[in-house]
């Protein structure tokens, strides 16, 4: 029987040719020269992922084994965010629901009620919301600003009331938040920080890297996002108590996967007569990530630093050879120098006054090979959700509906490079030539 090594070795070589000849097909044959996303595993992944299958006695975080990929990448992204504890989910969306179960869990000192406010941002993601409205929490929109998509903190500190307990912060596309004034508020208001930092791993306000600030963080690594696991994402947490919590959470309710050996003693002498493996000491659902997307995780970190780059340097690219057009488009430039951006994607806004739309902007490119897409939730509150729950708005919203008129974004992933940038810039010279 060949030994398991050498059936890796065996399937990262067929499925290198694999992917080398589907890559000269794609090149011919794919409808976008400039997709939003591109296949960024190859592989290394692969092989990892069947090395994974081949020890079925640790598929799972139900298994007894003590090293864990899944552990092994919780370790290494929280500790390159800069945060104690890290704990994936199966998804962002499920770490971002996991979050507010902690805070809204009968154990926690001052935890939230139904009734009780957390000021989020109008531009958004819908599971970003979704937990306030599943947990009779009552979301307060904020506007964002046109420099950082991210929420104003005049209007943050104008939302805020007796009922507010939380901030919700939002790192969208890329932008750090300013998380000073932010951090500032909360501690004067004693309000508890999530930030939901799926669209910016890497990003950094004021020389500390996004997602470290809060109380809790949560991150994604869908398809699209800086790093993939395919599906999958993580709570980060400095707070022991919130990470126990969210591993119990996360895992059905049961202690199997908590740190603390104190915490299993405790329940473990008060409840002789439970076996331990089943015992439920809090709420529990199913969030869990199996072995697979540990293993994509770990090769996927070791390429984070190279894909980052990438991205930073294709939108300096952009921003330098689109400044042609500025009668035309506000460009993402920053000139903060507080400011890191990791650039999830490049995003576009027309100015108010131009004689087109974003529609015969978005046409044009899409007929000529760049896929496009609108800057994630626009205005959250002209979606169907948004009137079946309760909330309050502050403000007018002008910049979120500015966004939502004439914001646009295309790709920046780590597939992008020369030809890419040269296709964007020759097709935008081609729209702009006759206006
Ligand atoms: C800001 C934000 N939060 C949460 C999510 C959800 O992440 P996931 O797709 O991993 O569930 C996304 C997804 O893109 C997002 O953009």
């Amino acid at each position: 029987m060949p030994n398991k090594e050498f059936v890796v070795a065996e399937v990262k070589e067929i499925i290198k040719g694999y992917f080398d000849e589907q890559d000269k097909l794609e090149a011919a044959s794919s409808k976008y020269k400039v997709p939003l996303t591109s296949r960024l595993y190859n592989e290394d992944e692969v092989a990892e992922v069947v090395e994974t299958l081949l020890s079925p006695e640790r598929l799972t975080l139900n298994s007894a084994s003590s090293d864990l990929k899944i552990e092994k990448f919780e370790e290494q992204f929280s500790g390159f965010i800069g945060v104690k504890n890290g704990i994936m989910m199966n998804s962002g969306s499920s770490a971002d629901l996991a979050a507010f179960f902690v805070l809204t869990n009968p154990t926690i000192k001052n935890r939230l009620l139904p009734g009780d406010e957390v000021i989020v941002p109008a531009v958004n993601w819908n599971t970003s919301i979704a937990p306030l409205y599943a947990l009779g929490l009552r979301p307060v929109f904020v506007d964002v600003d046109l420099k950082n998509y991210g929420m104003n903190i005049d209007q943050v500190r104008l939302a805020i009331s007796p009922k507010t307990k939380a901030i919700m912060v939002i790192h969208l596309v890329g932008f750090p938040v300013d998380m000073d004034s932010i951090m500032a508020i909360a501690r004067e208001h004693n309000l508890f920080v999530i930030e939901d930092t799926c669209e910016s791993p890497g990003a950094e306000w004021n020389g500390k890297k996004v997602g470290s600030f809060g109380d809790m963080s949560t991150h994604s690594f869908y398809l699209s996002h800086h790093i993939t696991t395919i599906e999958g994402g993580m709570l980060m947490t400095n707070n022991d108590e919130f990470a126990e919590l969210a591993r119990i959470i996360r895992s059905q309710g049961i202690m199997r996967n908590v740190k603390s050996q104190a915490y299993k003693d405790n329940f473990n002498s008060k409840y002789p007569d439970i076996d331990p493996l089943f015992l439920f000491t809090n709420v529990g659902y199913n969030f869990r990530p199996t072995e697979m997307e540990g293993a994509f995780g770990i090769m996927q970190f070791r390429k984070f630093g190279d894909y980052l780059n990438t991205r930073i340097n294709n939108a300096m690219d952009l921003n330098s050879r689109l400044a042609k057009f500025s009668e035309y488009l506000i460009l993402p430039v920053n000139d903060d120098n507080r400011v890191k951006c990791s650039w999830f994607f490049y995003p576009l806004m027309l100015k108010e006054n131009v004689k087109f739309t974003v529609k015969d902007v978005t046409s044009f490119l899409e007929k000529n090979g760049i896929e496009t897409r609108p800057v994630m939730s626009g205005d959250f509150t002209r979606h169907p959700v948004f009137s079946l729950f309760e909330h309050r708005i502050v403000g007018d919203l002008k910049n979120t509906k500015l966004i939502h008129k004439n914001g646009f974004f295309i790709g920046i992933h780590a597939g992008i490079g020369d030809k890419e940038r040269d296709c964007v810039v020759s097709c935008f010279e081609e729209f702009f030539k006759n206006k």
